[in-house]
C-alpha cells in the first residue's frame, strides 16, 4: 500500500470506528458485528504500526491502550476542582435555599425572581477534568489537591463512552467537561470474578477500585476494566447557552453520553420528592450514588452567588445516609485464601442491617486493623455502603473497656503455623507454604475440578474436604488414583454417586490443554492468559522452558505473568505436580486437527509479518505461518528469525532488523520455503 492510500485508509477507519463506538456504547445501539468491528480495529493497528506517521493523537486503537506512563505529571487546572457542600438534611436544603435568594437579591434588585435549580444525582466515583480543543480529546486530570492533579489522559482515552473527537460542529472551541468515572456494578463484579479466578484478593470498594485503576501505568490493563463516566459540568469561554441545564444537554449531540436523570424542580417539594425517589431508587441503578446535587440554572447567577474557599456558593449536595448499626466485635478469625492470602474477618454479635443480619465484616488486611485501631470487645459502627460485604468504619472509643489490648495481626499461618511472608509492594501477608497448608490445598483443588477449568462433575467443595480429610487426595494428581471401593466406603457416597465422580474425573482427561492450564492455579494466569500461552507453546514441554525474554513476546503476556510462570515451572513441587497429571493421561499439548496442519517445515522457527502482501493478506500469512508449524510473534527483537516484509513496512521496522541481523524475507521466498 502506498503512503497516500495509507493515510486515506487510516483517516476512514478511525472516523468510521469512532462512529461505531459512539453508537454502541453511547446510544446502545450495536450498528455491526463484534467481529466486524474486532477485523476493521485490527486493520487500523496494523496500519498504524506500518505508517505511525499517519496515526491520529485520539485513533480509536488508543482505547484498547497500550501506552505505559512512567510516573502521572502533575497539571494546574485551568479552573481550580472544587468539592461540594454537604447536608444530610432537608431543612438545610431550605436553608441553602434562602441563602442564596438573599444573596441575589442583594447583588441585583429582584435576582431571585430568575432563580430555578437543576437537580443531578451524586455520581460515587473518582472527578475528572477533561479538556478538548478543537474537538479533540487533549487532556484528562484528576482532582488532586483541587489546584493540580495528574494527567491520566492515556488512560482515560480507553474509556470506551467518552468521545475521543466530538462529532458535529457546534462546540466550542477550547472548553473542559468535568465528571465522574465510576465503575458500573456489572464491569466491577467482573473485575472481580476474573481476579478470584487468578488467585488475586477481591476488590471491596469500587470507588476506591475506580482511582486506583486510573492510575495503572498500564494503559492496556486500563481498558480491560471497563470504566465508566458520568458528565455533569462544563467551563469555558463561549458556551452555547446560558444556563447549566441546557448546555449539558447539549453536549449529547457532541458525542457524550448524558446523564439519565436531570431534573428541573419548580419547589422545594419537587427537591423533597427527588430526594426520596432516589434514595429508595438508587437501589436499582446500575452505579453507585452517595446522593443528589441542586445547581443554581443560570450561569449569570452562579456567577453572582461565587465560591466560598472550597466550594460553590450555587450548589450543595445531599448525602443519603448510609445505613450503618453499631454491634460488638466478639472476634477476629484469619481466613486463608488459595494462594495463601490472609483476609482477617471480624466475628459481630449479630446484627440486622438494611434487610439481612450481619455477623461478619471484612477487615481486608493489617493495615486496615491499624487504621481503625480496632479491639476485641469494642463497640463499632458497620456500614452498608459502596461496598458490597459490610465494612467496620468507626469505633466507638466512649464505649471501650479500659482493659481493652490493641489488636496485632497473626505472624503464623492460623492453619498450619509457617511464619507469614509480605510480598513487597502488596498489602496482604501470605502463607508460604503452599503445597502444606489444608485451606490453600483444598483451595486449589477447588479451583482445578471447577467448571471453567477441568470441569469435574459429582466434585463439590464439601466433597473435596471430605476427599482430603479422610486423606484419599493430598493434591489434584491424586483425584486420578481415586478407587471404587475407597469412595463406596465414605458415607456420602452411593452406587450412583460413585460411578458419576468417577466417570466425571475420567471425562476430564479429555479437557484441553489449555484449560488443564488455568486448572493448575499459576497465579496470575487466568483464563485468558491460559488460552494466550497454549496456544502459541502448543506443548508444557515448550512453555516450560520459555525464558521470561519468549514470554513476554506473547500477546497480553506482561512481566509479572511471564514471572510467575517462570517461577511456577522451576519449582521441584509443581515439576512433579505435572508430571504425575501427564502421566494420568491429561491434555498437555494442544490438539492440532491435522486437516489444518499443512506441514512441519517452519518448525520452531518465529516469524513478525509486516507490510502489505500481494498475494495473501497479513492474516493469511499468519496462518499459513501456523500450519506450517512456525510461531508468529509480536515484536522484532534479537531471537527472532524471519522478518517478513511486505510492500510500505514501516522504516523502523526494517532498520531495526538490520540492526540486530535479522533475515528480511519477501512474499516470494516465504512461498519457497513451505512448498
Ligand atoms: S458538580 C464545584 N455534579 O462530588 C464542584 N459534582 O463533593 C461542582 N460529583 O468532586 C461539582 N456527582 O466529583 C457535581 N452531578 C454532580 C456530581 C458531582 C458527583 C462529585 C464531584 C466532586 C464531588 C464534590
Amino acid at each position: 500500500m502506498n503512503q497516500e492510500v495509507a493515510k486515506i485508509r487510516i483517516g476512514e477507519l478511525s472516523v468510521e470506528l469512532e462512529e461505531h463506538n459512539h453508537s454502541y456504547y453511547v446510544l446502545n445501539n450495536s450498528l455491526i458485528s463484534d467481529y466486524d468491528f474486532d477485523m476493521k480495529m485490527k486493520e487500523l493497528i496494523e496500519l498504524e504500526s506500518d505508517f505511525p506517521e499517519f496515526a491520529r493523537i485520539n485513533s480509536p486503537t488508543k482505547r484498547v491502550g497500550g501506552e505505559i506512563s512512567k510516573g502521572f505529571k502533575t497539571i494546574e487546572h485551568k479552573y481550580p476542582m472544587m468539592s461540594l457542600d454537604n447536608t444530610y438534611s432537608l431543612d438545610e436544603i431550605k436553608e441553602f435555599d434562602v441563602r442564596v435568594r438573599k444573596r441575589l437579591d442583594e447583588a441585583e434588585i429582584g435576582g431571585s425572581d430568575l432563580l430555578s435549580y437543576v437537580c443531578e444525582l451524586k455520581y460515587d466515583g473518582v472527578a475528572i477534568g477533561i479538556t478538548y480543543k478543537k474537538g479533540e480529546l487533549v487532556q484528562a486530570l484528576t482532582r488532586g489537591d483541587g489546584v493540580a492533579g495528574d494527567d491520566v489522559t492515556a488512560n482515560v482515552r480507553t474509556i470506551n463512552s467518552i468521545p475521543l473527537s466530538l462529532k458535529g460542529s457546534r462546540y466550542p472551541e477550547d472548553f473542559e467537561i468535568r465528571g465522574e468515572i465510576y465503575f458500573p456494578h456489572k464491569a466491577f463484579e467482573e473485575l472481580n470474578k476474573a481476579r478470584e479466578e487468578e488467585g488475586e484478593p477481591v476488590f471491596a470498594n469500587p470507588r476506591n477500585t475506580a482511582s486506583g485503576t486510573l492510575k495503572m501505568k498500564d494503559s492496556a490493563e486500563v481498558a480491560k476494566r471497563k470504566l465508566d463516566c458520568f458528565l455533569y459540568s462544563l467551563s469555558g469561554e463561549n458556551l452555547p447557552y446560558d444556563n447549566h441545564y441546557d448546555n449539558l444537554m447539549a453536549i449529547k449531540e457532541w458525542g457524550f453520553k448524558l446523564p439519565y436523570v436531570i431534573s428541573k424542580p419548580t419547589d422545594i417539594e419537587g427537591v423533597a420528592s427527588f430526594i426520596n425517589e432516589w434514595d429508595e431508587g438508587r437501589k436499582k441503578l446500575e452505579y453507585n450514588i452517595d446522593g443528589v446535587v441542586f445547581k443554581v440554572n443560570l450561569k449569570r447567577l452562579q456567577e453572582l452567588l461565587g465560591f466560598t474557599a472550597k466550594s460553590p456558593r450555587w450548589a450543595i449536595s445531599y448525602k443519603f445516609k448510609a445505613e450503618r448499626v453499631s454491634t460488638v466485635l466478639n472476634s477476629i478469625s484469619y481466613q486463608v485464601g488459595r494462594t495463601g492470602a490472609i483476609t482477617p474477618v471480624a466475628n459481630l454479635e449479630p446484627v440486622l442491617l438494611a434487610g439481612t443480619v450481619v455477623k461478619r465484616a471484612s477487615l481486608h488486611n493489617a493495615d486496615q486493623i491499624v487504621k481503625l485501631d480496632v479491639r476485641i470487645g469494642d463497640t463499632v459502627y458497620v456500614e452498608k455502603g459502596g461496598e458490597i460485604i459490610p465494612q467496620i468504619v468507626e469505633v466507638l472509643l466512649d464505649k471501650r473497656k479500659s482493659d481493652s489490648i490493641p489488636t496485632t495481626f497473626i505472624d503464623s499461618c492460623p492453619i498450619c503455623a509457617t511464619q507469614l511472608e509480605k510480598h513487597e509492594g502488596e498489602v496482604a501477608y501470605y502463607c508460604p507454604n503452599e503445597d502444606g497448608c489444608p485451606p490453600q490445598i483444598k483451595g486449589k483443588i477447588e479451583h482445578f475440578i471447577a467448571r471453567k477449568a477441568m470441569n469435574i462433575d459429582g466434585l463439590g467443595e464439601e466433597t473435596i474436604e471430605l476427599l482430603y480429610d479422610k486423606q484419599l487426595i493430598a493434591d489434584v494428581s491424586d483425584l486420578y488414583t481415586l478407587k471404587y471401593e475407597d469412595l463406596i466406603e465414605l458415607d456420602r457416597f452411593a452406587e450412583k454417586s460413585v460411578q458419576r465422580l468417577l466417570q466425571g474425573i475420567e471425562d476430564s482427561k479429555k479437557i484441553p490443554f489449555e484449560k488443564v492450564l488455568f486448572a493448575l492455579g499459576i497465579r496470575f494466569v487466568g483464563e485468558t492468559v491460559a488460552r494466550k500461552l497454549a496456544s502459541h507453546y502448543i506443548t508444557i514441554d515448550r512453555l516450560n522452558t520459555a525464558t521470561l525474554e519468549d514470554l513476554v513476546e506473547v500477546e497480553e503476556i506482561g512481566e509479572k505473568i511471564a514471572e510467575s510462570v517462570i517461577s511456577y515451572f522451576q519449582d521441584e513441587d509443581s515439576i512433579k505436580l505435572v508430571k504425575k497429571l501427564r502421566d494420568s493421561g491429561l491434555q498437555f499439548e494442544m490438539v492440532e486437527s491435522t486437516t489444518n496442519m499443512k506441514s512441519d517445515k517452519l518448525k520452531d522457527l518465529s516469524f513478525v509479518v509486516s507490510g502489505v502482501f500481494e498475494t495473501y493478506s497479513r492474516e493469511e500469512l499468519k496462518s499459513e505461518i501456523e500450519a506450517h508449524g512456525g510461531r508468529n510473534v509480536s515484536s522484532i527483537t534479537a531471537k527472532l528469525n524471519y522478518l517478513l516484509a511486505g510492500d510500505k513496512m514501516g522504516p523502523s521496522k526494517l532498520e531495526k532488523a538490520n540492526k540486530l541481523n535479522i533475515r528480511v524475507i519477501s512474499e516470494d521466498e516465504f512461498k519457497e520455503m513451505i512448498v
